[in-house]
């Protein structure tokens, strides 16, 4: 695939980059939701990936400086209210709080008009592939081998030799701590998005959540002490208090950065800029709620904000639709 970075000669640019749709067709969404059952186990009910989650909802209000770069209306500045997902990376809906690992922020807003902006947000600068080819390959090469019930080593090795940036995403996580709480994470969008003003104009840049709170990471012997199972009843109390937050921030990109990739992320030192605050306000006292059968596909965006050619972008909606109708048949769960 050729890279696509911003250039001089693109400079009009930061304008007009093509999408990436044929991209999306690299992989039948089917044989991708099989590759991640046969590997990572299939529980009835559960998304095939964030299963273990829990609803909340917010609201987000919008900043000036947002709306000095895109026309969406959720930048409108009064308050619009916002549909909350948090969950534990993987299939596994009883995966352990207390480890180190993948938390998710999933999101829709609800803008004025009726409006949507879905997105599903990860506790990472990093995604774990760089096409939707590279994601299936790396799934397939984590395959348990029925005789041994555990991947093959010399399999994953020969995989990861050959795609050294499957490996980027596992190594951020190894060098953080456990998260204290959903609360206190930071969440990356990952891919570039183009933000699109009322003359036109065109600025790209990658967003990141970032708790209000600051972020808290707990020790080897804190995680302990917490167990597997704290996250929900934690963040229970946080919004209780009142004091669960998000700075919706946005980094933006310069000539020359590359924005198909979403294991690169933008370099150190770009300027960022507040585009508003997200409050949660409530949480569900159980497994239901609104976020239950959504998918957060990050393809629903507002009129002033584009995608992308990332091809992971674009590669997204199809696999989340197959494993939305998977559930829905089982009986959605998510806890
Ligand atoms: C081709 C690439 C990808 C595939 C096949 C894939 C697959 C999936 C699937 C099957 C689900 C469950 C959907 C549902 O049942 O509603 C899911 C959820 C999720 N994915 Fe991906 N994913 C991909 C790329 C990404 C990327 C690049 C990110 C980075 C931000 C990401 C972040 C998430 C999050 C945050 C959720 C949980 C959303 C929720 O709470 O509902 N995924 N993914």
């Amino acid at each position: 695939m050729k890279p696509i970075i911003l250039t001089t000669l693109a400079a009009a640019a930061v304008l007009t980059l093509p999408h990436a749709h044929a991209q999306s067709k690299d992989v039948d969404p089917t044989v991708m939701v099989d590759a991640f059952e046969a590997t990572n186990g299939k529980f009835e009910g559960y998304r095939r990936s964030g299963a273990k989650g829990i609803c909340a909802m917010g609201e987000f209000t919008g900043t000036p400086e947002a709306r000095s770069l895109s026309t969406a209306s959720v930048f409108s500045g009064s308050a619009v209210p916002v549909i909350v997902r948090f969950s534990v990376g993987g299939a596994n809906p009883k995966a352990p709080d207390n480890t180190k690992g993948q938390r998710n922020l999933a999101l829709q807003f609800n803008g004025p008009g009726g409006e949507t902006w879905q997105m599903g947000n990860i506790s990472s600068p990093v995604f774990g592939a760089s096409s939707p080819a590279q994601m299936l390959g790396r799934v397939e090469s984590l395959r348990p081998d029925p005789a041994t019930r555990a991947p093959d080593p010399a399999r994953v090795k020969a995989f990861a030799d050959a795609n050294p940036e499957v490996l980027l995403q596992g190594r951020y996580f190894a060098s953080q701590p456990v998260p204290a709480s959903f609360a206190s994470v930071n969440y990356w969008g990952v891919h570039a998005f183009g933000f699109v003003n009322a003359r036109g104009e065109k600025q790209w840049g990658k967003w990141i959540f970032e708790p209000v709170a600051g972020v808290q990471g707990l020790s080897d012997e804190e995680a302990k002490a917490k167990g597997p199972a704290f996250l929900f009843d934690d963040l229970r109390q946080r919004v209780k208090d009142g004091k669960v937050a998000f700075n919706f921030n946005l980094e933006l990109a310069q000539l020359g950065d590359r924005l198909d990739n979403a294991t690169v992320p933008l370099p150190e030192g770009r300027r960022k800029v507040n585009l508003g605050m997200l409050r949660v306000t409530s949480v569900a006292e159980d497994a239901g709620g609104a976020c239950l059968n959504i998918t957060f596909n990050p393809m629903v965006l507002p009129k002033g904000v584009e995608p992308s050619a990332d091809p992971m972008l674009a590669a997204r909606a199809a696999p989340y639709a197959v494993s939305l109708g998977r559930r829905l048949g089982e009986g959605s769960k998510q806890q």
